[in-house]
């Protein structure tokens, strides 16, 4: 079960502080249940782990079987909430040198993203690299219409056809879109894709326990039944009074570190399979929040390799930000260091000392010299890395995010900002109107 702690947080916020958030909270939690706050139609994602499309979720199965023996390589079409959810959990779940390893070697196809840029070496690269391998392409995008995806699967859809035919490659493509409208759908619909549907009620950002994150997780060998079981355990803890309920808790806190002026909050995490998660999160937070010139800016950082670059800011520059640590309680795996009779390296002392113990120390002395140098700190304890807490995790964030934009004023389940870039960028292409 996961575990949120801010009791380090008390050194900078009185409980008072923190507690005269409740009313605010209460207010947010209302709306998302009663959805009566700006953005209710996109409350989708709140009953996602127990109320979703039974047959789709067993059609999905099917074909993430199909995948698996069909494919060496999946392609993942998609960008921003149409890949971050799928990157974070199999970068979490996955072996980390999966990539390198040979088929058989690893569970599943080889996952490789695509369309989450512009940069023509790294698709022209991917395509060099299919030309020789069986592959299948998901592509995922709500609207059917963005432009980097698009693009990318023009290229790809190219390949593949080139490759297998078009009637075998109709086989071989799965497309995860809305229910009805947007190009992708018609393209789809013509060519006889399975397809699978991103629900209207659903965002990008919020869709990871739809078939836009289950899919890919699912082809890579995963249980995602057991990721939907944790995010409805989390669900349930959802409706607790605000002692029992980690995501109110963490929803307060950090909006009263904001009302302090506290306007950067660091995901930081100490094991590189939860760097992606940092990306997904940074993307559910930074896009709900901010908005009409507010909001916490989120980025991340991963220790310990980041306390030698960025440590010393952390430590001693503008004390404006605070940190969010997610650790995993219990290792899948704990090398033990061993002893060596000459002692060159002057590391007998950490002799029968496993990587983990090592690694935790590393973690509590950093807090405490943070904490020393008035860098406000919060933990949230993963007991172990699976699916199913990777599910309570995804289900933790979300909710929280849904209270915390509620508590400070915004709509969560917009992004008008994100069209500016858009605009210039189709003027400069000579999209027509
Ligand atoms: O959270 C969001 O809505 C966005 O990040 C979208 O997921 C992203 O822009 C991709 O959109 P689409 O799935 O329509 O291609």
């Amino acid at each position: 079960m996961i575990k949120f702690d801010y009791k380090d947080l008390l050194q900078f916020l009185s409980v008072k502080e923190i507690e005269s958030y409740l009313p605010a909270l209460q207010e947010a939690e209302k709306q998302l249940v009663n959805k009566t706050g700006p953005g209710s139609e996109f409350l989708g994602w709140m009953d996602l782990p127990v109320n979703y499309d039974r047959e789709e979720f067993a059609r999905m199965q099917i074909c993430a079987e199909r995948i698996g023996k069909q494919s060496e390589v999946l392609v993942v079409v998609g960008i921003g909430g149409s890949y971050l959810g799928a990157k974070a959990a199999l970068d979490f779940l996955q072996d980390p040198l999966t990539q390198l390893k040979a088929a058989g070697e690893h569970k599943g196809p080889h996952v490789l993203f695509a369309g989450t840029q512009l940069s023509g070496r790294y698709l022209q690269s991917m395509l060099d690299f299919l030309q020789d391998r069986d592959f299948s392409i998901n592509v995922i995008s709500k609207s059917g219409t963005t432009t980097e995806p698009a693009i990318a699967f023009r290229f790809l859809r190219a390949l593949m056809e080139k490759k297998y035919g078009k009637q075998e490659a109709a086989k071989r493509i799965y497309a995860t879109t809305d229910k009805t409208k947007g190009a992708l759908r018609s393209l789809a619909d013509q060519e006889g894709y399975e397809t699978f549907v991103v629900p209207d009620n659903v965002g990008g950002r919020f869709s990871v326990l739809t078939p836009v994150g289950l899919l890919p997780i699912a082809a890579a060998g995963y249980d995602v039944e057991a990721m939907l079981q944790g995010a409805a355990a989390m669900r349930e803890r959802s409706s607790l009074p605000f002692g029992e309920n980690p995501a109110q808790q963490y929803a307060a806190v950090r909006n009263a570190l904001y009302n302090q002026n506290y306007l950067l909050e660091l995901f930081v995490s100490y094991e590189q399979r939860l760097a992606s998660i940092a990306e997904w999160w940074k993307q559910l937070y930074g896009e709900s929040e901010g908005k009409g010139e507010q909001g916490l800016f989120p980025a991340s950082v991963n220790f310990t390799a980041d306390l030698h670059s960025l440590g010393q800011y952390i430590q001693d520059g503008k004390r404006h930000l605070f940190e969010t640590v997610v650790q995993i309680e219990t290792p899948d795996v704990d090398p033990i260091i061993s002893a060596d009779p000459q002692n060159l390296d002057g590391l007998n002392y950490l002799a029968g000392k496993g990587m983990d113990f090592v690694n935790k120390q590393a973690c509590k002395g950093t807090i405490e010299a943070h904490l020393e140098g008035g860098v406000p700190n919060m933990q949230i304890q993963i007991d172990k890395a699976n699916e199913y807490s990777l599910g309570e995790l995804f289900y933790f964030f979300e909710r929280a995010c849904g209270l915390s934009a509620y508590v400070l004023g915004v709509n969560p389940f917009d992004q008008p900002g994100v069209e500016a870039y858009k605009k210039n960028m189709f003027r400069l292409l000579g999209k027509p109107a």
